[in-house]
């Protein structure tokens, strides 16, 4: 849904107008950083969450932001301005935001005084089939390629794009990120596996990004007293588990049946993944 218009450094622009600079940092080095937040029913899910990790990316990049609340207040604005919210009976829509780090002469050395560059686009949201989510779906393993500041969430995502492109190849529905023998997350997603009833996901640390989605699902554990743990994930445990899912915006909460060609656990979603999907589904079209 090219046709809604975008924000474009604080004016509101048709889609086919809006053009970055050819010296805007984003360009020639992905030099910038961004979000992606569901509108489930017309409301923002944990946009605050996603603003204040905005805020501590660009932190992370020496990026100089605006405040999250300052971002927040703009998307509310534009969403607002498009008609897009609701009270939970409008439609589903995924906003992108990205504030690069502004424009310079091509320089690796970026200037002190620089301002930065922020768009947004709001579209309509293209869900997953369902029988994705009641069957699950398969995925390959592909080296993790990246570098040591995975947990800020930058433009840079050749690394990522390469992974998810190669899944799709395999006829995979997404590429698990393997960095000396583990499994870290997907290319955009976050990895949980299920040993005998627990919970298991690697620990935030600075080789992944640290989901919303996977804060909820750690979240909703807590509350309904299922035992978690943050753990490395070494890959004959990921083939071995029980059961396994991704976490994820767009992902939701995805079951995992298969892994280069080998079935985990019965090949079917368990009880455990369709348990924490019913929760994420209850809380995530709740708010
Ligand atoms: N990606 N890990 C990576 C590398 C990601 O890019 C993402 C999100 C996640 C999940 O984070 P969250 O639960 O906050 O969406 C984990 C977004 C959706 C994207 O790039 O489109």
């Amino acid at each position: 849904m090219s046709d809604y218009r975008v924000y474009f450094n604080g004016e509101l622009v048709e889609r086919d107008q809006a053009r970055l600079d050819m010296e805007d940092r984003a360009c020639q080095f992905g030099d910038g950083v961004y979000e992606v937040i569901a509108l489930w029913g017309g409301v923002p899910f944990k946009l605050e969450e996603h603003m204040q990790r905005l805020e501590m990316s660009g932190r992370a990049l020496d990026i100089e932001l605006p405040p999250a609340d300052w971002f927040i207040e703009e998307a509310y604005s534009y969403l607002e301005e498009l008609g897009c919210l609701a009270d939970g009976d409008g439609e589903d829509f995924k906003l992108y935001v990205q504030a690069s780090r502004g424009i310079a002469d091509r320089s690796h050395a970026y200037p002190d005084e620089i301002e930065p560059e922020i768009i947004m686009k709001v579209s309509s949201f293209q869900p997953n089939p369902q029988e994705y989510y009641d069957e699950g779906v398969s995925a390959i393993t592909y080296p993790d390629e990246r570098w040591a500041r995975c947990y800020a969430k930058s433009l840079q995502l050749l690394p990522n794009a390469m992974a998810k492109k190669a899944s799709e190849k395999a006829g995979a529905y997404e590429a698990i990120l393997v960095r000396d023998g583990f499994a870290m997350e997907g290319s955009l997603s976050n990895i949980f596996i299920v040993e005998k009833g627990r919970l298991i996901t690697p620990p935030a640390s600075n080789y992944i990004l640290n989901g919303i989605t996977r804060r909820t699902v750690i979240e909703l554990a807590g509350r309904e007293n299922i035992p978690l743990f943050q753990e490395s994930i070494p890959l004959e445990r990921l083939f071995s588990a029980d059961e396994v899912f991704l976490s994820g915006t767009t992902t939701e909460i995805m079951p995992i049946v298969e892994i280069d060609d080998e079935i985990i656990g019965p090949g079917r979603p368990g009880e455990l993944t369709l348990h924490m999907q019913k929760l994420y589904w209850g809380e995530s079209r709740s708010s």
